[in-house]
């Protein structure tokens, strides 16, 4: 096992390239299944998550390959429709498989995906959706299994934008006899790069970036090759680094226009951004303002941005609330935040950050991969030593943080430990 090491109290200055977003590249892998034959995706983060999906379609036949942030993929020789519980427990994102499989055999075996740190984590709208479009769904011993002769289009409405939920029906529907219209759909850049991922491979998709996806069913597809959009969360953690430390930093290769949420409540606690084209750089001198935030679907404030907003606001000069929408329990960085001296009260799903309270290091323990990121953010700013132990939650999804904030001047070390 691994730890951080952190000693607190630098300004971070410098900067630093953006990865590949973990979000886009695990929808992308699995839609690999839908057309035998050899794919490239370019910009792959070299994450835990990435190489999970790839044990998992590598145990169903697919080969892949990931070198220097190219990932090489044979779909030719799939010889299973299972996506065992090994695999689907320690990543949610495994699921991603179910409606590719039932789109290309007609047949799958997906384990459910449990819950996660912070709750349960149901997938009923991607289940209803493969329904919808005719496939037969049981649930036996923890697994769906599901069967399709012909999968037939349809009109589905989500009763919540789900990510993963849009992301699995259409990749469902691109093979599918007939038109399929899905509204309510999710809008997050990750899936709109999967839809035009999935127009490169020859399905039919209007509406691409909107909340009304139109897909028109195609009898096959063919591989392609795919640039990964870049990580807009490591970057929205990247722009806080350098903002709670009273820094400046210049964020490349990342995409400006997935971050206006982030960026705007930046600058509403007083941090100054010079914007171009793939690359954004962020000043703080001083303490920012007390910004509340609500988290909310695409284009608001992202979820997975709320845990390092909390760390942001400890440094605060007043009272901000910090509510989270979409996984009201996603707060298991508060008790953690709080062994450094945090002072945080929790009402229902928001967490009230009393700012400006001095943090002296401590071990802390990460539960979760954005709460883990908020325990290193809080770190750099706390006096002493900050020890953040169960670092592999941080590995699944950001590629070498610890490198990043070296080379922004953090002083983080990356430890062996059997602490855990
Ligand atoms: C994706 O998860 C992301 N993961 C999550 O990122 C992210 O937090 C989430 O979207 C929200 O933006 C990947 O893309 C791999 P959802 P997903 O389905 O698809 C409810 C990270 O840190 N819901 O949009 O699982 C659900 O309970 C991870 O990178 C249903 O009710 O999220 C939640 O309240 C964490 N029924 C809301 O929708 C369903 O069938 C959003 O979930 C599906 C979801």
């Amino acid at each position: 096992m691994e730890k951080f090491v952190i000693h607190g109290g630098k300004k971070l200055r410098g900067r630093v390239k953006i990865s590949g977003a973990k979000n886009g590249v695990l929808a992308m892998m699995p839609a690999t299944i839908l057309a035998p034959g050899t794919y490239t995706l370019k910009n792959v983060p070299n994450l835990r998550d990435v190489w999970t999906m790839s044990r998992l379609l590598n145990d169903m036949g697919i080969y892949s390959e990931l070198n220097d942030g190219e990932l090489f993929i044979d779909s030719r020789n799939i010889n299973s429709f299972e996506a065992p519980y090994e695999h689907v427990k320690k990543m949610r994102a495994s699921f991603y498989v179910l409606g590719p499989l039932v789109a290309r055999f007609g047949q799958a075996k997906v384990s459910l995906p449990g819950g996660c740190a912070w709750g349960p984590r149901p997938v009923d709208l991607h289940l209803k959706g493969l329904e919808k479009l005719g496939a037969e769904i049981k649930i036996e011993s923890g697994y769906v299994i599901a069967k399709s002769e012909k999968l037939k289009g349809t009109r589905i409405h989500l009763d919540v934008p789900s990510v993963g939920a849009t992301g699995n029906i259409m990749m469902a529907a691109v093979l599918a006899e007939g038109t399929t219209v899905i509204s309510n759909a999710a809008i997050e850049p990750e899936i709109t790069a999967l839809a035009k991922f999935l127009v490169k491979m020859g399905a039919k998709i209007n509406g691409i970036g909107t909340n009304v996806l139109e897909i028109e069913g195609v009898n096959e597809l063919h591989p392609a090759t795919e640039t990964v959009i870049p990580d807009r969360i490591e970057a929205g953690t990247l722009l806080i680094a350098g903002a709670i430390t009273e820094g400046s930093v210049t964020i490349e290769s990342c995409n400006p226009y997935h971050i206006t949420a982030i960026i705007s409540k930046m600058e509403e606690a007083g941090c100054e951004f010079e914007i171009h084209e793939d690359r954004v750089t962020v000043r703080m001198d001083g303490p920012p303002k007390p910004v509340d935030i609500t988290t909310a679907v695409y284009p608001g404030f992202p979820t997975d941005m709320q845990s390092q907003w909390v760390s942001f606001m400890l440094k605060s000069t007043g009272v901000s609330k910090v509510t989270e929408t979409i996984y009201p329990d996603r707060f298991k960085h508060v008790p953690e935040l709080q062994r450094l001296g945090a002072e945080i009260e929790m009402s229902d799903n928001t967490a009230i950050v009393y700012g400006g309270k001095k943090l002296t290091g401590a071990t802390v323990m990460g539960s979760d991969l954005r709460g883990s990121a908020a325990l290193v953010l809080a770190g750099l700013i706390a006096e002493g030593t900050t020890e953040v132990i169960r670092i592999y939650h941080i590995d699944r999804g950001y590629e070498s943080i610890d490198k990043k904030l070296r080379q922004l001047g953090a002083d983080i070390e990356r430890v062996p430990t059997d602490e855990f």
